[in-house]
C-alpha cells in the first residue's frame, strides 16, 4: 500500500510535470492561436474585399456583419504574441516584433482603431463611406505585415 506521504510526493511530482508541459506547448498554442485568428480576420476581409471590388454585389447588411467580427477579432490578438511565441511551431511572424514591441503594438493600436471605425460605418449604410473606410483598413494590414510578417 502507498503511504499518504508518499502519495503527496506522487502527486506533487505529477502536478509539477503537468505544468512543464504545458510551459513548453505554450508557444506553440500562442502561434497556433493567433494564426487562427488572422485566419479569420482574412476569410472576413476577402469577402469584403470582394464586394468593394465589385466582384459582388455590395450587400450592407453582411458587410456590416463582417466588419464587426474584424474589430472583434483584432482585440484578441493582443494575447497572441506572448514572449517566447517567436519560436516553436511554424510562424511567420518575425523576431522584429519582441525586438520592437512598442512599434509592432502601434501597428496593432492602428488596426483595432481603424477596423473599429470600419465596424461602426459600416453600421451606417453609406456604402461609400464604408468602402473608403476599408481601403484605410486594409492599409494598416500592409503596414504591420511589411514590417513584421515573413513573406
Ligand atoms: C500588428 C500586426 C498585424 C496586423 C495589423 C495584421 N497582421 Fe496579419 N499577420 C501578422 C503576423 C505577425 C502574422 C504571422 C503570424 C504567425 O505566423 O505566427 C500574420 C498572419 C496573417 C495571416 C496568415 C494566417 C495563417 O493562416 O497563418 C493572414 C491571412 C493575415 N495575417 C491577414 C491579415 C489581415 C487581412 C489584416 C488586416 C485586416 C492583418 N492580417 C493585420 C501581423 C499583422
Amino acid at each position: 500500500m502507498i503511504r499518504p506521504a508518499r502519495l503527496a510526493l506522487i502527486v506533487a511530482g505529477l502536478a509539477a510535470a503537468g505544468v512543464a508541459v504545458a510551459q513548453s506547448a505554450a508557444p506553440d498554442r500562442a502561434i497556433k492561436y493567433r494564426q487562427n485568428v488572422y485566419s479569420l480576420v482574412g476569410w472576413n476581409f476577402t469577402a469584403m474585399s470582394q464586394m468593394v471590388r465589385g466582384q459582388r454585389d455590395f450587400d450592407p447588411a453582411e458587410f456590416a456583419r463582417r466588419a464587426e467580427r474584424v474589430a472583434q477579432l483584432s482585440l484578441m490578438l493582443d494575447e497572441g504574441f506572448p514572449p517566447g511565441s517567436d519560436r516553436g511551431a511554424r510562424t511567420e511572424a518575425l523576431p522584429a516584433i519582441w525586438s520592437n514591441r512598442a512599434g509592432f503594438d502601434a501597428k496593432m493600436a492602428d488596426f483595432q482603431r481603424e477596423a473599429a471605425a470600419l465596424a461602426t460605418i459600416a453600421k451606417g449604410g453609406d456604402a461609400d463611406a464604408a468602402k473608403a473606410q476599408f481601403g484605410k483598413t486594409a492599409g494598416t494590414c500592409k503596414a504591420c505585415h511589411d514590417q513584421y510578417k515573413a513573406d
